[in-house]
């Protein structure tokens, strides 16, 4: 049997740092709100069963009678409300998958421009390893600084990766990582941290310098340009 594989999209961030008065991840990209982007390469990789959706509270309702069936996201299984961080919306968003899921992989709303090829490649790592991420390598050489703004270090570039989404986990494995990291009380920007502090395996998909993160308005425009240069892929 094929395994069941789970996209969590966490989409429940506040945007503070886009200073708009809606969360970033509902502002149009494109002329389309910018998780739809994302949602909709989710639903056109053949490899995903399932899309669970973590919003706001207060955008439940608008996301299950407006965005999902608008824009005819129909491996949209649940909508649910995401927590303070990041980490704990991806947690509700986990064990909101049924226990016979295999593999979930982790995409944040606000990096529209993943590919199927992504998708793709992350899972076929997991599969192997058990856990992988979808990385760039760093490009600019990268100091560590103390907090008079006097470099102590010069870190090895060649070493050096940009972690992004989406990142993939065996199930199980991730549930137990986020359940150890609450336990200890660890706050992880990335769910890859949680899962290797527990001293497991997890992989490099190599991403693209595509895949930004819109977090600022001036990204906004930088998602505009590229999504103006952009080519459609064919599905997998
Ligand atoms: O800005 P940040 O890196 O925290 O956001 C990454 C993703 O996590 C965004 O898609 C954002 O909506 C989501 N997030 C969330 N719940 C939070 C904070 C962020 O789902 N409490």
């Amino acid at each position: 049997m094929a395994d069941w594989i789970v996209a969590v999209v966490p989409a429940a961030g506040r945007g503070v740092r886009m200073g708009a008065g809606v969360p970033k991840q509902f502002l149009t990209l494109g002329g389309v709100p910018l998780l739809v982007h994302s949602l909709q390469t989710f639903e056109a990789a053949h490899i995903i069963s399932e899309i669970i959706l973590v919003v706001p509270q207060d955008d439940c309702q608008y996301c299950r009678e407006d965005i999902v069936p608008s824009y005819g996201l129909k491996k949209v299984s649940q909508v649910i409300a995401g927590g303070p961080r990041r980490q704990d919306s991806v947690l509700n968003g986990v064990q909101a998958a049924n226990s016979a899921t295999d593999i979930v992989v982790v995409h944040d709303a606000v990096r529209p421009f993943v590919t199927l090829k992504m998708i793709t490649q992350v899972v076929e790592a997991t599969r192997n390893h058990g856990a992988a991420i979808v990385a760039m390598p760093m490009r600019d050489t990268v100091k560590r600084v103390n907090g008079e703004g006097i470099i102590k270090e010069t870190l090895n570039r060649e070493e050096l990766w940009l972690a992004q989404t989406p990142q993939a986990f065996r199930r199980d494995v991730l549930l137990r990582a986020h359940q150890q990291g609450e336990a200890d009380g660890v706050d992880a920007t990335d769910d890859a941290f949680l899962v290797e502090r527990l001293g497991l395996t997890v992989a490099i998909v190599q991403g693209s310098s595509d895949n930004i993160k819109v977090t600022r308005p001036e990204d906004l425009h930088m998602g505009e340009a590229i999504l103006t240069s952009k080519t459609p892929e064919t599905c997998s």
